[in-house]
C-alpha cells in the first residue's frame, strides 16, 4: 500500500514537472519566429554571393568578432533598445502607418507587440553573426515579410500590404545611430565601442541589402 502511494506521488510529481517544462517552453516561444525552421524557403541569394556582399561592405572577421562581443552588452538592454526604436517609429506617422489597421487606420497594438518580440530576437541573432544557410534563409523570410509577398501573413493582420522600399534602407541609419549609447554602457574602451558600432552598421546594411531582393526586378539584384 505504502509502495503504491509512493508510486502515485512520484507519478504526479513527474507529470507536474513535465507540465511546468511545457509551460516554460511555451512561454519562451515567440509567435512567427521561424529562424532555423526546415519549412523556410531557400534564399535565392547564395552563400557565395553573400561573401561577395560582405567584401563590398568591407565586412571582415574582425566585424564578426565585435558583433559577438556586442551580444553580452546588448542582451540585458534589449527592451530598452526596443523602446527607443519603437519610440522612433511611433513618433513618425509615415512609419507607424505600416502597422496600422486597414479598417480603423489606427496603429494595431497587437501587431506592434508581436513584431517587437521577433525584433528582440533579431537583435541577438544579429549579434551572433552566424552567416550560414539557415541565417540566409531567415533573411529571405524577413525580406518577404516586409514585401507584399508575406506582409501581415505571420500575424494574420489586416494592414497596409507592403513596406515601401525607400524606408527599408533609410532605417539603417536611425537603427544603428541610436544603438551607440547602449554599446557604450557596459564599460568597454572607446575603441572597442567604435568597432562594435562599425560592425553593427555593416551588418544592418548587409541585411537591408538582402531584404531588398523581392523589391528588385528579377535578375537585377
Ligand atoms: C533597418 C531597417 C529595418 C530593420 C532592422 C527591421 C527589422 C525588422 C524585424 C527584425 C522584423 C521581424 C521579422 C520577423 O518576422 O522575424 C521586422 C518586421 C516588420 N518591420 Fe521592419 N525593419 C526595418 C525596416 C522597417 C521599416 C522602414 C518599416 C516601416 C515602418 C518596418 C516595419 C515592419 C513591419 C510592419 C514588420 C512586420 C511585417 C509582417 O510580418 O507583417 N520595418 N522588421
Amino acid at each position: 500500500m505504502k509502495y503504491t502511494n509512493f508510486k502515485l506521488v512520484r507519478m504526479v510529481s513527474v507529470l507536474l514537472s513535465a507540465a511546468l517544462l511545457v509551460s516554460v517552453a511555451g512561454a519562451d516561444e515567440i509567435h512567427g519566429y521561424t529562424y532555423g525552421s526546415k519549412a523556410l524557403r531557400t534564399s535565392p541569394v547564395t552563400l557565395e554571393q553573400l561573401e561577395g556582399i560582405k567584401k563590398s561592405l568591407l565586412f571582415t572577421q574582425e566585424d564578426e568578432k565585435y558583433l559577438k562581443l556586442s551580444k553580452s552588452v546588448l542582451e540585458p538592454q534589449v527592451e530598452a533598445v526596443l523602446d527607443v526604436w519603437y519610440g522612433f517609429v511611433g513618433s513618425n506617422d509615415h512609419l507607424v502607418y505600416y502597422f496600422s489597421d486597414s479598417k480603423t487606420q489606427k496603429p494595431n497594438a497587437d501587431y506592434l507587440a508581436k513584431v517587437r518580440k521577433r525584433f528582440g530576437k533579431w537583435i541577438l541573432d544579429t549579434a551572433e553573426a552566424n552567416y550560414d544557410q539557415n541565417w540566409l534563409n531567415y533573411q529571405y523570410e524577413i525580406a518577404l515579410r516586409h514585401h507584399s509577398t508575406k506582409k501581415n501573413k505571420t500575424d494574420g493582420v489586416k494592414s497596409v500590404p507592403i513596406i515601401h522600399f525607400r524606408h527599408l534602407v533609410a532605417l539603417t541609419y536611425p537603427v544603428t545611430a541610436t544603438l551607440k549609447p547602449f554599446l557604450e554602457k557596459v564599460g568597454h574602451s572607446r575603441e572597442e565601442v567604435e568597432k562594435m558600432h562599425q560592425a553593427w552598421i555593416k551588418s544592418v546594411l548587409l541585411q537591408t541589402i538582402l531584404w531588398s531582393y523581392p523589391y528588385v526586378k528579377q535578375g537585377e539584384f
